[in-house]
């Protein structure tokens, strides 16, 4: 029996259950993956200030996200293909969320449906889009969002064009995955994953059924994101959304203190500083670097979220000492649904509770609304 007890642990198993496209597709970031190492070093880099003799017997993680009570200040980030790490990845995530009293947000590039999950889940949930060339299109999502009774949409700002990440087409990934001489040995290492995932029931974008214009429905990721995505979308259009949302308005990938404050004006009622997980624009800073400028540039006019490099309740910590409310994970929970399903995402959630936890006693806080630069050695 592997011993988890941590989210790297979950990433290790992790690799040996999914072949290694899929492993990568998740681990990977764009061109050299700069950025994407600058997130997790940047966050090791700082150093909190221990505190102690300080009563720290009731430490309370519970707060508010965007409206939606959370037991601690963490929540889903939007993934693609989170149901080929684990067969019905979307449902299971969304349910280990519930349970674990943390929002969960579906990706536009999900695997199960917007409807599949509203349909295993009595909880709502938060839904991310991107902007299409086809206005059509966001705006039959954003029904269907408003149908499966979404409490927040999440607009994602930061892939007008895509970012190449290289180890996908060396990997030859495609969507559905397929069995091909060059992953078949892989692909046999992974028995239980090729039955459930491979030979399964859902193999393909479900919220893209009939979207897919490819006549045998293969494509690539690449491909039909340059195909669909809007490189000519700007804040009038952020503001078309605003219109047509009537719910809480996230809007994700801000890493420049005024796009915060254009997001800000546009209406948001949450801005995610993130640079996508290092996905995106190689070269851009560590996410974590530039949250303390940006939520100086918000000023608590809308809430400040944060994603890029968070692996651990410390990570989260860290996040919320220069100014987030809330975290997201991406890779965390990939990982964690690829290695044990529903139970691998709860178990991620429950190591980074304790780790929280243990940070804020450690530190002397009794409760994450106490948590400001003070905990940190600046
Ligand atoms: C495999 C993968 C797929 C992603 N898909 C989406 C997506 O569909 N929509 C989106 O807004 N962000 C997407 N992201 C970005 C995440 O929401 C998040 O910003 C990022 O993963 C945070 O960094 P972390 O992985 O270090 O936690 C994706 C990230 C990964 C790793």
């Amino acid at each position: 029996m592997t011993m988890i007890l941590s989210t790297d642990d979950l990433r290790k198993l992790a690799k040996k259950r999914v072949p290694r496209a899929l492993f990568d597709y998740a681990a990977g970031g764009a061109y050299d993956e700069r950025t994407l190492s600058r997130n997790a070093a940047d966050l090791d880099a700082m150093t909190f200030r221990q505190r102690v003799m300080v009563d720290v017997s009731n430490v309370s993680l519970a707060t508010t996200l965007v409206d939606t009570p959370a037991s601690m200040p963490l929540a889903i980030g939007p993934t693609g293909l989170a149901g080929l790490f684990h067969a019905d990845g979307e449902i299971l995530a969304a349910k280990a969320a519930a349970a674990c009293g943390i929002p969960y947000c579906m990706s536009t590039m999900s695997i199960c449906s917007i409807e599949d999950v509203r349909a295993a889940t009595g909880q709502p949930f938060w839904f991310q889009q991107y902007l299409m060339k086809d206005r059509g299109f966001n705006q039959e999502l954003i029904d269907r969002a408003a149908a499966a009774r979404c409490s927040a949409l999440m607009l994602t700002l930061d892939l007008q064009v895509l970012g190449e990440r290289r180890r996908d087409p060396r990997n030859g990934l495609t969507i559905p995955p397929r069995l091909t001489l060059r992953n078949a040995w892989d692909v046999a290492t992974k028995p239980s994953w090729a039955m459930r995932v491979l030979f399964g029931k859902r193999r393909t974008f479900g919220n893209l059924v009939g979207r897919l214009s490819d006549s045998n429905g293969l494509l690539t990721l690449s491909q039909w994101t340059a195909n669909q995505f809007d490189p000519s979308a700007n804040w009038r259009d952020v503001e078309w959304v605003r219109s047509r949302w009537p719910g809480k308005l996230i809007l994700k990938g801000v890493l420049d203190a005024e796009d915060a404050r254009f997001g800000v004006a546009a209406g948001a009622d949450a801005i995610v500083v993130s640079n996508h997980g290092g996905r995106q624009l190689d070269g851009a800073p560590s996410s974590i670097s530039v949250l303390q400028e940006i939520a100086a540039a918000i000023d608590g006019r809308c809430e400040v979220l944060f994603d890029g490099g968070i692996r651990s309740g410390q990570d989260i910590a860290k996040a919320l000492a220069l100014g987030a409310r809330g975290t997201l994970i991406g890779r965390s929970f990939l990982y964690a649904l690829a290695a044990a399903g529903e139970a691998g995402v709860t178990k991620a959630i429950e190591i980074m509770r304790n780790e929280l936890r243990v940070t804020l006693a450690l530190t002397g806080t009794s409760a994450v609304g106490a948590v400001g630069p003070h905990i940190l050695r600046l």
